[in-house]
Protein backbone atom coordinates (compact mmCIF):
# COMPACT_ATOMS: atom_id res chain seq x y z
CA UNK A 1 0.00 0.00 0.00
CA UNK A 2 1.72 3.05 -1.27
CA UNK A 3 2.06 5.73 1.58
CA UNK A 4 -0.26 8.06 0.43
CA UNK A 5 -3.44 5.64 0.65
CA UNK A 6 -2.21 4.95 3.79
CA UNK A 7 -2.88 8.82 5.16
CA UNK A 8 -5.82 8.81 3.21
CA UNK A 9 -7.27 5.54 4.97
CA UNK A 10 -6.02 7.22 8.12
CA UNK A 11 -7.49 10.44 7.57
CA UNK A 12 -11.16 8.40 7.11
CA UNK A 13 -10.87 6.68 9.72
CA UNK A 14 -10.26 9.52 11.97
CA UNK A 15 -13.39 11.12 10.33
CA UNK A 16 -15.39 7.93 11.09
CA UNK A 17 -14.62 9.00 14.52
CA UNK A 18 -14.93 12.10 14.79
CA UNK A 19 -18.27 11.46 13.26
CA UNK A 20 -19.07 8.83 15.55
CA UNK A 21 -17.93 11.13 18.48
CA UNK A 22 -20.35 13.95 17.08
CA UNK A 23 -23.51 11.52 16.52
CA UNK A 24 -23.40 10.58 20.40
CA UNK A 25 -22.60 14.16 21.84
CA UNK A 26 -25.78 15.20 19.56
CA UNK A 27 -27.60 11.91 21.09
CA UNK A 28 -26.04 13.39 24.25
CA UNK A 29 -27.90 16.91 24.16
CA UNK A 30 -31.06 14.66 22.67
CA UNK A 31 -31.69 13.55 25.87
CA UNK A 32 -31.71 16.39 28.01
CA UNK A 33 -34.41 17.51 26.37
CA UNK A 34 -36.10 19.67 23.37
CA UNK A 35 -36.50 22.48 25.97
CA UNK A 36 -32.92 22.34 26.28
CA UNK A 37 -32.07 22.26 22.63
CA UNK A 38 -33.73 25.60 22.22
CA UNK A 39 -32.34 27.22 25.20
CA UNK A 40 -28.36 26.23 23.79
CA UNK A 41 -30.07 28.70 20.29
CA UNK A 42 -30.78 25.65 17.85
CA UNK A 43 -32.94 27.18 15.13
CA UNK A 44 -34.23 24.67 13.41
CA UNK A 45 -34.63 21.20 14.22
CA UNK A 46 -31.51 18.60 14.08
CA UNK A 47 -31.93 15.95 11.69
CA UNK A 48 -32.74 13.26 14.26
CA UNK A 49 -36.08 15.03 14.54
CA UNK A 50 -37.41 15.31 10.63
CA UNK A 51 -39.96 12.61 9.77
CA UNK A 52 -40.11 11.09 6.31
CA UNK A 53 -42.43 12.85 4.21
CA UNK A 54 -44.67 10.32 4.81
CA UNK A 55 -44.94 10.54 8.65
CA UNK A 56 -45.17 14.29 8.76
CA UNK A 57 -48.08 16.31 9.91
CA UNK A 58 -50.04 18.31 6.75
CA UNK A 59 -51.10 20.89 8.98
CA UNK A 60 -49.99 24.87 9.60
CA UNK A 61 -49.73 27.06 12.21
CA UNK A 62 -52.71 28.69 10.80
CA UNK A 63 -54.71 25.74 10.60
CA UNK A 64 -54.13 25.19 14.23
CA UNK A 65 -55.10 28.46 15.34
CA UNK A 66 -58.62 28.75 13.67
CA UNK A 67 -59.05 25.11 14.82
CA UNK A 68 -61.21 22.76 13.07
CA UNK A 69 -65.07 21.85 12.91
CA UNK A 70 -64.53 18.46 14.47
CA UNK A 71 -66.21 18.33 17.74
CA UNK A 72 -65.90 14.86 20.32
CA UNK A 73 -69.04 13.57 22.00
CA UNK A 74 -69.38 15.82 24.81
CA UNK A 75 -70.49 13.38 28.23
CA UNK A 76 -72.22 15.59 31.09
CA UNK A 77 -71.41 13.97 34.32
CA UNK A 78 -73.79 16.05 35.82
CA UNK A 79 -76.29 15.09 34.03
CA UNK A 80 -75.24 11.43 33.89
CA UNK A 81 -75.92 11.76 38.13
CA UNK A 82 -79.19 13.28 38.19
CA UNK A 83 -80.74 11.36 35.52
CA UNK A 84 -83.86 8.97 35.97
CA UNK A 85 -83.78 5.61 35.27
CA UNK A 86 -85.07 5.39 31.72
CA UNK A 87 -83.20 8.54 30.42
CA UNK A 88 -79.92 7.27 31.63
CA UNK A 89 -80.22 4.26 29.68
CA UNK A 90 -80.25 7.02 26.88
CA UNK A 91 -77.55 8.59 28.31
CA UNK A 92 -75.59 4.91 28.42
CA UNK A 93 -76.27 4.21 24.73
CA UNK A 94 -74.82 7.76 24.20
CA UNK A 95 -71.66 7.09 25.87
CA UNK A 96 -71.31 3.52 24.06
CA UNK A 97 -71.59 5.15 20.72
CA UNK A 98 -68.58 7.34 21.58
CA UNK A 99 -66.46 4.64 22.83
CA UNK A 100 -67.55 2.64 19.70
CA UNK A 101 -67.29 5.26 16.78
CA UNK A 102 -64.62 7.29 18.44
CA UNK A 103 -62.82 5.92 21.34
CA UNK A 104 -62.64 9.35 22.69
CA UNK A 105 -64.92 11.35 24.30
CA UNK A 106 -65.32 15.14 26.52
CA UNK A 107 -66.33 14.93 29.51
CA UNK A 108 -67.98 18.33 31.20
CA UNK A 109 -69.35 19.09 34.91
CA UNK A 110 -66.99 16.85 36.16
CA UNK A 111 -67.06 17.95 39.76
CA UNK A 112 -62.95 18.40 39.55
CA UNK A 113 -61.96 21.41 41.27
CA UNK A 114 -61.39 24.29 38.17
CA UNK A 115 -59.32 26.26 40.60
CA UNK A 116 -57.30 22.98 41.30
CA UNK A 117 -56.67 22.02 37.72
CA UNK A 118 -55.51 25.26 36.76
CA UNK A 119 -53.00 25.19 39.97
CA UNK A 120 -51.82 22.03 38.94
CA UNK A 121 -51.15 23.18 34.98
CA UNK A 122 -49.21 26.34 36.56
CA UNK A 123 -47.16 23.99 39.28
CA UNK A 124 -46.26 21.60 36.05
CA UNK A 125 -45.38 25.02 33.66
CA UNK A 126 -43.21 26.29 36.28
CA UNK A 127 -41.79 22.76 36.23
CA UNK A 128 -40.60 23.21 32.48
CA UNK A 129 -39.84 26.71 33.48
CA UNK A 130 -36.88 25.98 35.23
CA UNK A 131 -33.20 25.96 34.57
CA UNK A 132 -32.03 22.80 32.84
CA UNK A 133 -29.37 21.72 36.22
CA UNK A 134 -32.56 21.84 38.11
CA UNK A 135 -34.85 19.83 36.03
CA UNK A 136 -31.67 17.21 35.05
CA UNK A 137 -32.20 16.26 38.55
CA UNK A 138 -35.23 13.82 37.91
CA UNK A 139 -33.86 12.45 34.25
CA UNK A 140 -33.62 9.16 33.95
CA UNK A 141 -33.96 6.45 31.56
CA UNK A 142 -35.14 3.56 33.39
CA UNK A 143 -38.70 3.09 32.63
CA UNK A 144 -39.24 1.55 36.10
CA UNK A 145 -38.53 5.04 37.60
CA UNK A 146 -41.67 6.12 40.07
CA UNK A 147 -40.16 9.59 38.97
CA UNK A 148 -39.08 10.48 35.76
CA UNK A 149 -38.33 13.22 33.60
CA UNK A 150 -37.46 13.18 30.05
CA UNK A 151 -37.82 13.38 26.47
CA UNK A 152 -39.20 12.37 23.04
CA UNK A 153 -41.93 9.03 22.77
CA UNK A 154 -39.78 5.86 23.61
CA UNK A 155 -36.48 7.91 24.34
CA UNK A 156 -34.48 4.44 24.02
CA UNK A 157 -36.13 2.91 20.96
CA UNK A 158 -37.31 6.11 19.38
CA UNK A 159 -36.08 6.01 15.74
CA UNK A 160 -36.79 9.63 15.12
CA UNK A 161 -37.21 12.18 18.05
CA UNK A 162 -40.16 13.75 19.15
CA UNK A 163 -40.57 17.25 20.29
CA UNK A 164 -41.80 16.60 23.60
CA UNK A 165 -40.51 16.96 27.22
CA UNK A 166 -42.25 14.96 30.03
CA UNK A 167 -42.32 14.18 33.66
CA UNK A 168 -43.89 11.28 34.61
CA UNK A 169 -44.73 10.13 38.22
CA UNK A 170 -46.41 6.72 38.87
CA UNK A 171 -49.03 7.73 41.13
CA UNK A 172 -49.79 3.87 43.24
CA UNK A 173 -48.95 4.25 45.59
CA UNK A 174 -49.01 7.76 45.89
CA UNK A 175 -47.09 7.74 49.21
CA UNK A 176 -44.03 6.22 47.99
CA UNK A 177 -44.23 8.40 44.59
CA UNK A 178 -44.20 11.72 46.88
CA UNK A 179 -41.17 12.14 48.13
CA UNK A 180 -39.58 11.37 45.09
CA UNK A 181 -41.51 13.88 43.45
CA UNK A 182 -39.47 17.31 42.74
CA UNK A 183 -39.85 19.76 45.68
CA UNK A 184 -39.53 22.48 43.11
CA UNK A 185 -41.64 24.93 42.26
CA UNK A 186 -42.42 24.95 45.94
CA UNK A 187 -46.43 23.96 45.30
CA UNK A 188 -45.63 20.87 42.76
CA UNK A 189 -46.19 17.84 45.45
CA UNK A 190 -49.19 19.72 46.93
CA UNK A 191 -50.69 20.34 43.48
CA UNK A 192 -50.07 16.61 42.35
CA UNK A 193 -51.73 15.50 45.93
CA UNK A 194 -54.76 17.19 45.20
CA UNK A 195 -55.07 16.52 41.22
CA UNK A 196 -54.13 12.81 42.02
CA UNK A 197 -57.12 12.01 44.55
CA UNK A 198 -59.47 14.18 42.43
CA UNK A 199 -58.56 12.25 39.33
CA UNK A 200 -58.83 9.14 40.59
CA UNK A 201 -62.55 9.56 42.25
CA UNK A 202 -63.51 10.86 38.25
CA UNK A 203 -61.67 7.89 36.56
CA UNK A 204 -64.05 5.26 39.31
CA UNK A 205 -66.85 6.89 38.03
CA UNK A 206 -66.06 7.29 34.47
CA UNK A 207 -64.95 3.95 34.66
CA UNK A 208 -68.38 2.57 36.23
CA UNK A 209 -70.02 4.37 33.39
CA UNK A 210 -68.39 2.93 30.52
CA UNK A 211 -68.33 -0.56 32.16
CA UNK A 212 -72.12 0.14 32.53
CA UNK A 213 -72.46 1.08 28.70
CA UNK A 214 -70.40 -1.80 27.50
CA UNK A 215 -72.88 -3.91 29.69
CA UNK A 216 -70.81 -5.70 31.92
CA UNK A 217 -71.99 -5.64 35.34
CA UNK A 218 -69.85 -3.65 37.46
CA UNK A 219 -68.79 -6.16 39.78
CA UNK A 220 -67.75 -5.23 43.04
CA UNK A 221 -64.52 -7.33 42.74
CA UNK A 222 -63.04 -5.59 39.65
CA UNK A 223 -63.98 -2.11 40.89
CA UNK A 224 -62.47 -2.46 43.92
CA UNK A 225 -59.09 -3.60 41.51
CA UNK A 226 -59.24 -0.41 39.96
CA UNK A 227 -59.34 1.77 43.36
CA UNK A 228 -55.95 0.49 43.82
CA UNK A 229 -55.20 0.59 39.93
CA UNK A 230 -52.10 1.81 38.43
CA UNK A 231 -51.80 5.25 37.78
CA UNK A 232 -49.34 7.72 35.49
CA UNK A 233 -49.44 11.12 36.14
CA UNK A 234 -47.92 12.44 32.77
CA UNK A 235 -47.38 16.26 32.45
CA UNK A 236 -46.26 17.08 28.72
CA UNK A 237 -44.84 19.94 28.02
CA UNK A 238 -44.21 21.07 23.94
CA UNK A 239 -42.17 23.60 22.91
CA UNK A 240 -42.63 26.00 20.65
CA UNK A 241 -40.92 23.89 17.76
CA UNK A 242 -38.85 25.97 14.59
CA UNK A 243 -40.02 23.77 11.82
CA UNK A 244 -43.67 21.78 13.20
CA UNK A 245 -44.33 20.76 9.37
CA UNK A 246 -41.33 18.13 9.96
CA UNK A 247 -41.54 16.71 13.22
CA UNK A 248 -44.57 15.80 15.83
CA UNK A 249 -44.84 16.23 19.55
CA UNK A 250 -45.62 12.48 20.00
CA UNK A 251 -45.75 9.81 17.41
CA UNK A 252 -48.98 8.44 16.82
CA UNK A 253 -49.68 5.97 19.43
CA UNK A 254 -52.45 4.58 21.81
CA UNK A 255 -52.56 4.21 25.76
CA UNK A 256 -51.91 1.08 27.37
CA UNK A 257 -54.61 1.74 30.27
CA UNK A 258 -57.95 1.35 30.19
CA UNK A 259 -58.89 4.99 30.75
CA UNK A 260 -56.67 8.23 30.05
CA UNK A 261 -58.30 11.33 31.43
CA UNK A 262 -56.22 14.37 29.84
CA UNK A 263 -56.43 17.83 30.55
CA UNK A 264 -54.92 20.16 27.93
CA UNK A 265 -54.25 24.19 28.29
CA UNK A 266 -55.92 26.09 25.49
CA UNK A 267 -53.27 25.47 22.91
CA UNK A 268 -54.39 23.18 20.20
CA UNK A 269 -52.15 20.24 19.31
CA UNK A 270 -54.06 16.57 20.05
CA UNK A 271 -54.73 15.02 16.97
CA UNK A 272 -56.96 11.93 16.88
CA UNK A 273 -57.30 9.61 14.13
CA UNK A 274 -61.25 9.26 12.98
CA UNK A 275 -62.31 7.68 9.86
CA UNK A 276 -58.85 7.44 7.78
CA UNK A 277 -57.53 10.89 8.72
CA UNK A 278 -56.53 13.11 11.48
CA UNK A 279 -58.51 15.71 13.30
CA UNK A 280 -57.59 18.06 15.46
CA UNK A 281 -59.43 18.79 19.06
CA UNK A 282 -60.31 21.80 19.85
CA UNK A 283 -59.83 22.37 23.60
CA UNK A 284 -62.71 23.00 25.33
CA UNK A 285 -61.86 25.01 28.61
CA UNK A 286 -62.31 23.05 31.98
CA UNK A 287 -63.00 19.36 29.91
CA UNK A 288 -61.08 16.52 30.23
CA UNK A 289 -60.56 14.08 27.58
CA UNK A 290 -60.94 10.84 28.11
CA UNK A 291 -60.11 7.94 25.81
CA UNK A 292 -59.56 4.54 25.56
CA UNK A 293 -56.80 2.78 26.14
CA UNK A 294 -55.19 -1.07 24.84
CA UNK A 295 -56.11 -2.92 28.27
CA UNK A 296 -59.92 -1.84 28.13
CA UNK A 297 -59.80 -2.71 24.10
CA UNK A 298 -58.68 -6.17 25.41
CA UNK A 299 -61.35 -6.13 28.67
CA UNK A 300 -64.11 -5.13 26.35
CA UNK A 301 -62.85 -7.93 23.76
CA UNK A 302 -62.50 -5.47 20.61
CA UNK A 303 -66.26 -3.84 21.30
CA UNK A 304 -63.80 -0.70 22.20
CA UNK A 305 -61.14 0.14 20.42
CA UNK A 306 -58.24 2.35 21.66
CA UNK A 307 -57.81 5.06 19.38
CA UNK A 308 -54.56 6.36 17.46
CA UNK A 309 -53.93 9.79 18.61
CA UNK A 310 -50.89 12.05 17.89
CA UNK A 311 -49.97 15.57 18.85
CA UNK A 312 -48.53 18.77 16.06
CA UNK A 313 -46.46 21.20 17.55
CA UNK A 314 -46.54 24.99 17.05
CA UNK A 315 -43.60 27.55 15.81
CA UNK A 316 -45.15 30.03 18.65
CA UNK A 317 -46.84 28.95 22.06
CA UNK A 318 -45.39 26.03 24.40
CA UNK A 319 -48.20 23.58 25.05
CA UNK A 320 -49.24 21.67 27.94
CA UNK A 321 -51.16 18.71 28.53
CA UNK A 322 -51.65 16.41 31.86
CA UNK A 323 -52.83 12.81 30.86
CA UNK A 324 -53.41 10.59 33.81
CA UNK A 325 -53.26 6.41 32.61
CA UNK A 326 -54.94 4.19 34.59
CA UNK A 327 -55.32 0.65 34.96
CA UNK A 328 -55.73 -2.87 36.69
CA UNK A 329 -53.03 -3.04 39.71
CA UNK A 330 -49.36 -3.43 38.16
CA UNK A 331 -49.47 -7.46 39.42
CA UNK A 332 -53.28 -8.11 37.62
CA UNK A 333 -53.71 -9.55 34.38
CA UNK A 334 -55.64 -7.90 31.98
CA UNK A 335 -57.72 -10.47 30.04
CA UNK A 336 -61.67 -10.30 28.12
CA UNK A 337 -64.44 -10.13 30.41
CA UNK A 338 -66.18 -13.41 30.51
CA UNK A 339 -69.68 -11.65 29.57
CA UNK A 340 -68.38 -10.37 26.45
CA UNK A 341 -66.57 -13.83 25.29
CA UNK A 342 -68.98 -16.13 23.44
CA UNK A 343 -71.88 -14.04 23.20
CA UNK A 344 -72.95 -13.04 19.42
CA UNK A 345 -70.90 -15.75 17.95
CA UNK A 346 -67.74 -13.17 19.29
CA UNK A 347 -65.13 -15.83 21.05
CA UNK A 348 -62.04 -14.91 22.17
CA UNK A 349 -60.02 -12.46 20.55
CA UNK A 350 -56.99 -11.38 23.04
CA UNK A 351 -54.52 -13.16 25.17
CA UNK A 352 -53.93 -12.43 28.55
CA UNK A 353 -51.35 -9.68 29.14
CA UNK A 354 -49.75 -7.71 32.10
CA UNK A 355 -47.87 -5.20 32.78
CA UNK A 356 -44.50 -7.10 32.67
CA UNK A 357 -45.46 -8.29 29.00
CA UNK A 358 -46.14 -3.87 28.39
CA UNK A 359 -43.05 -3.23 30.11
CA UNK A 360 -40.69 -5.72 28.47
CA UNK A 361 -41.98 -4.74 25.00
CA UNK A 362 -41.63 -0.83 25.22
CA UNK A 363 -37.96 -1.24 26.23
CA UNK A 364 -37.53 -3.23 23.38
CA UNK A 365 -39.31 -2.13 20.26
CA UNK A 366 -40.44 1.31 19.03
CA UNK A 367 -43.83 0.93 20.44
CA UNK A 368 -45.81 3.45 18.85
CA UNK A 369 -48.62 3.07 16.74
CA UNK A 370 -50.57 0.01 18.05
CA UNK A 371 -48.04 -2.37 17.81
CA UNK A 372 -47.74 -3.84 21.44
CA UNK A 373 -51.59 -4.42 21.41
CA UNK A 374 -50.96 -6.52 18.05
CA UNK A 375 -49.09 -9.02 19.92
CA UNK A 376 -51.62 -9.88 21.97
CA UNK A 377 -54.58 -10.66 19.45
CA UNK A 378 -55.63 -13.65 19.00
CA UNK A 379 -57.57 -15.26 15.34
CA UNK A 380 -61.46 -14.80 15.75
CA UNK A 381 -61.89 -18.65 16.42
CA UNK A 382 -59.51 -18.54 19.90
CA UNK A 383 -56.00 -19.84 18.28
CA UNK A 384 -52.61 -17.96 18.68
CA UNK A 385 -52.71 -15.52 15.48
C1 LIG B 1 -50.26 11.09 25.97
C2 LIG B 1 -50.98 11.89 24.97
C3 LIG B 1 -51.87 13.98 24.24
C4 LIG B 1 -51.67 15.43 24.43
O1 LIG B 1 -49.65 11.69 26.88
O2 LIG B 1 -50.32 9.85 25.88
O3 LIG B 1 -51.48 11.32 24.03
O4 LIG B 1 -52.53 16.18 23.96
N1 LIG B 1 -51.07 13.22 25.12
O5 LIG B 1 -50.70 15.84 25.04
NI1 LIG C 1 -51.63 9.23 24.41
Amino acid sequence: MGLDMMVERNTSDQEEREEEEEEKAAKNRYTKGVKHLLEIGISSVPKDYILPPQDRPRVTDKDLEHGSNFCLPVVDMARLRSLSAADRIQALEAVDKACKEYGFFQVVNHGMNEEGMRRMMAAGRRFFEQGFEERKKWMTSDIRGKVRYGTSFNQINDTVFCWRDFLKLNCQPLQEMLPLCPSSPKDLRDEVVSYVEEIQVLFLEIMAVVLEALGVRKEEALMEEFEEGSHMLIVNYFPPCPNPDLTLGMPPHSDYGFLTLLLQDDVAGLQVYHRDRWFTINPLFNSIVVNIGDHLEIFSNGRYKSVLHRVLVNSTKPRMSIASLHSLPFSSTVRPAAALIDDAGRGRLYKDTDFAAFLNYISSHDANRKSFLETRKLTPNGQRG
